[in-house]
Parts: structure tokens; C-alpha cells; sequence
């Protein structure tokens, strides 16, 4: 063993549980004596926190993973793990594929990276990825940023989309106390954080697996309760969530956020189809006409609520004309943001199966076609906020102009306005927006 303190570095490849998992799991790192070290190749544990949602992301991996395991052949104390979607969808297979791996561990252990890294240091490589309750998180996590937090409400998912691979290896359901969750953002607001994000790969299913009901024979604690209760929380001045699913969505829900003057007009609502064939191939459980009434109710109770969304093109068997659908309703809902696809087969999943496959041109085409109505139908969308005074609650130093700070308005636009960071990080400062770019804004502070 050598005096220096060890050193520890973490790539994250996936989604917002993936990084929250990751801050969770650098803090258990900390507690027990590991220091961070921004270059992996000065570090005595590497941990991969990877993501399978499309073949892409898998692949990424692999390749990080050959380096690391061939340094590990001349530096053979070097402690190398893989967790995340990929880890839990491969298992074993993975330390057939890569021997030198001490630890391959499955998103619902992260909690327990302590255990299992002890195990390690006895001297067994070691897999995790049964299927666990997950424990209650105690430990602190290192949090990328001073000012935003995640935290997480509901892990798992039970849908059951027939292109997706999360349920397979995020597991079922299971949500997290209101008491705990509270606990957890009122902490946060000690510690000076300003917004959090409640995070869940269906965040509408949260609390169904709780248990009580009330008299209208409703669960008991829904989100929409969960946002009332959280409401109030000292320090905490805006919250999000993340990410709903059409088929659960409530007006109940709208109307929660229309009244808490903390929760943001802003919501990420991924459609995936315009079309209701499609949409029933992916087994998503609704209509075109069913996410139109639900932007036109969240539009009736906040008129200038920002709405992003995700989308596949070339599912399995999307024709021309269903693939125009999907364009026709980005046309017509005007949103803020997409996030595009084109459709990735995965293991373990229904349409990954099906003889009808789109070809990888047809989806390459598809893709750019939509991409490039989005920006053109975002930078529409930036237009209204031109002249206004937003507020921005600042986060960061602009990266490419050191004069210049970034944040994020209520409706989660990036803005950027001249300013000192060590002044204003954490503040919520009303901006005046000078320019308006398709994803971003340029400002400068409102003088009043
Ligand atoms: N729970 C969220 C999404 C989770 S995955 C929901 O229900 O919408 C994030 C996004 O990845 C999805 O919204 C989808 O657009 C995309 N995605 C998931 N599986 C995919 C696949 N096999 N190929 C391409 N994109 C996929
Ligand atoms: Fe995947 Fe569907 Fe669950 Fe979203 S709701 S994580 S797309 S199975
Ligand atoms: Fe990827 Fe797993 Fe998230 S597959 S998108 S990291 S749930």
C-alpha cells in the first residue's frame, strides 16, 4: 500500500439517473478516502457508469474499457469497474469479454459500492446485478454542480415500450418515501442549493408502488402530491422533473404546477411518434390526439410554458407518410426542445426482433430532416423571448468568455449575460435578453 491517498475517476456515459448515480457513487468513493482525479490514466480505481439505450452508447465503452484494461496488465493494483445499463445487461459476459475487470455492477447496487469494493480489495472480482430493494441512500454525494441538484423519486420502470431497453436493466419500480425525498431536498437547501430535479424514468408512475389510497380510491401519494409536499422547502427556489409520459400525465398535475410558485413552466414530455400506428407498435399507450390535448391544457393554464420532448425515426416498419406525421407535429406544437433518435435495435427488446427494420439510410435521412425542422422551429420558439427580462438563475462561468456567466431561465433556456460568477453564482437575477439563438439566449442584467 503506498502513503498517498488513492485516487479515483468516474466517466459517465447516460441519462440524468446515470449521473446522479455516478455523483452518488464518487461520494461513497470520498468517504472512504478516494480523491478525484480529472485524468483517469493518474488514477488507482476507474469506474465506467455506462448506458445501453442505443447501440452507440454501448459501443463507446467497449473502447474506453480495451485502454484502461491494457494499462491495467502493466499496473496490475489498478482497480477498474463497469457499472451503469451496460453492466447489468452484460454481467458475467463482460468479464469473459474483459478479464482484467475487478467489479461489474448494475445501476441498483450503486448504493452499495462500498460493500462491493471491499469484497474487490479481499482479492474477488465480483459481479452485482441481482435484482435488490434498493437501500436508502445515506451517503453524501459529490455533486457536479453548487447550485442544481437531482434527486431521484422513482427508480425503475414497468412499461414496457418495445423498443427500450431500460426496463430490463434499470428493474421495477420502486419509489422512495416522501419523508426521505424531503429530507433529502431540505438538506440541499441547508447546504445552499437553489433547484433541484426529480428524476424518474416515469416520474408519473411515482408512488404506485406505495402503499395506502385515499377515499376517490387514487394512490396516495402521487407526484402531484409529492410537489405539494416539497413545495416549501426552505432555500430551494425552483423545481423540476423528469421525465413524463403522456399516458399518465393529469391535469391534476397541470394544475399543481401552474399553482406552486416554485415548480417551472417547463416540461419534457417525449412523444416518440406522430403517428397512432406507430405508437401503438411501440406499445406507448397513446394517441397523437391524446399528447396534443395534454400541451393544450399545460398552454390553457400557462400560456408561455417551455415543452421539450424526445423522438425515434425509422422504428420498425415507419413508413414515409407515418415519418411525415411525426414532422407535422413538431410543425405544429412549436416546441422548445427535441431530442431525436433514429431507432436503435436492442437485445432483450420486442421490435429489435421484427423482420421490418428501416434501412440505416432511410433512418440517416429521416434524422436529418427532423433535426433540421427542430432548430428551425426552436429558434421560432427563442423569438419570444426577445426584449424580455427573464429570470436566470446562475450556475456557471461561460466557459468560451470568462466575462460572461450562464444559467438557465424558468423554462430551462441556457443564457448567457455578462457578470462575475464569484458574485452571482446561485442568484436568481433578472436578464434582459438581447439575443436569441435556437437553444440559447444572450443577455445583460436588468437594470431596474
Ligand atoms: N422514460 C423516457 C425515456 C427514456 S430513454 C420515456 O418514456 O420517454 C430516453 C430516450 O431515448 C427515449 O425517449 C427515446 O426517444 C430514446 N430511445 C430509447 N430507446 C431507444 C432505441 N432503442 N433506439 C433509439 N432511441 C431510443
Ligand atoms: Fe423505456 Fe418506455 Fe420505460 Fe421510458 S417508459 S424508460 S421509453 S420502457
Ligand atoms: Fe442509458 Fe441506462 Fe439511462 S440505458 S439512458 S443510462 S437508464
Amino acid at each position: 500500500m503506498t502513503a498517498s491517498p488513492r485516487r479515483y475517476h468516474i466517466t459517465t456515459f447516460g441519462c440524468q439517473m446515470n449521473k446522479a448515480d455516478s455523483e452518488r457513487m464518487a461520494g461513497i468513493l470520498e468517504q472512504m478516502g478516494f480523491q478525484w482525479s480529472e485524468d483517469p490514466n493518474d488514477a488507482d480505481l476507474i469506474l465506467y457508469n455506462t448506458c445501453t439505450i442505443r447501440d452507440n452508447a454501448e459501443h463507446k465503452v467497449y473502447s474506453y474499457l480495451g485502454k484502461q484494461a491494457e494499462r491495467k496488465r502493466q499496473q496490475p493494483e489498478l482497480t477498474l469497474v463497469v457499472a451503469g445499463c451496460v453492466a447489468q445487461q452484460e454481467g458475467e459476459a463482460l468479464l469473459r469479454r474483459v478479464p482484467e475487470l475487478d467489479l461489474v455492477m448494475g445501476p441498483q447496487h450503486a448504493n452499495r459500492l462500498r460493500d462491493l469494493l471491499e469484497q474487490v480489495f479481499d482479492g474477488s472480482q465480483v459481479v452485482a446485478t441481482e435484482p435488490v430493494h434498493i437501500i436508502e441512500d445515506i451517503t453524501k454525494p459529490r455533486r457536479e454542480s453548487k447550485v442544481t441538484a437531482w434527486v431521484n423519486v422513482i427508480y425503475g420502470c414497468n412499461e414496457r415500450c418495445t423498443y427500450c431497453v431500460v426496463p430490463s436493466v434499470r428493474g421495477v419500480e420502486q419509489s422512495r418515501t416522501p419523508e426521505a425525498i424531503r429530507a433529502e431536498i431540505e438538506e440541499l437547501g441547508r447546504q445552499g442549493y437553489k433547484e433541484v430535479t426529480l428524476l424518474g424514468q416515469n416520474i408519473d408512475a411515482y408512488g404506485r408502488d406505495l402503499p395506502g389510497v385515499t377515499p376517490e380510491g387514487r394512490h396516495r401519494h402521487t407526484l402531484t402530491d409529492l410537489l405539494y409536499y416539497v413545495s416549501d422547502v426552505e432555500g430551494i427556489e425552483r423545481i423540476r422533473f423528469a421525465t413524463s409520459h403522456p399516458r399518465y400525465f393529469t391535469e391534476r398535475l397541470i394544475r399543481a404546477c401552474a399553482e406552486l410558485p416554485k415548480v417551472c413552466e417547463y416540461f419534457h414530455i417525449p412523444f416518440q411518434s406522430g403517428d397512432n400506428d406507430i405508437l401503438k407498435a411501440m406499445a406507448r399507450g397513446y394517441t397523437h390526439e391524446k399528447y396534443r390535448r395534454i400541451i393544450d391544457t399545460i398552454r390553457s393554464y400557462m400560456p408561455d410554458a417551455s415543452i421539450s420532448a424526445d423522438v425515434i425515426v425509422g422504428f420498425p416498419g415507419e413508413t414515409e407518410e407515418q415519418f411525415e406525421k411525426t414532422l407535422q407535429l413538431v410543425e405544429e406544437i412549436g416546441f422548445d426542445l427535441v431530442n431525436t433518435a433514429a431507432y436503435s435495435p436492442r437485445p432483450n427488446t420486442p421490435a429489435a426482433l421484427w423482420e421490418n427494420q428501416v434501412s440505416e439510410e432511410v433512418k440517416a435521412d429521416r434524422l436529418q430532416r427532423l433535426n433540421h425542422l427542430v432548430s428551425i422551429k426552436a429558434a421560432e420558439r427563442s423569438q419570444r423571448y426577445f426584449g424580455r427580462i427573464e429570470e436566470v438563475l446562475v450556475e456557471y462561468q461561460n466557459p468560451k468568455d470568462r466575462t460572461q456567466v450562464m444559467g438557465r431561465t424558468r423554462g430551462n433556456r441556457l443564457t448567457f449575460f455578462p457578470g462575475d460568477i464569484n458574485e452571482l453564482r446561485g442568484r436568481v437575477v433578472p436578464v434582459k435578453i438581447t439575443e436569441v439563438r435556437a437553444f440559447s439566449l444572450t443577455g445583460k442584467i436588468a437594470e431596474e
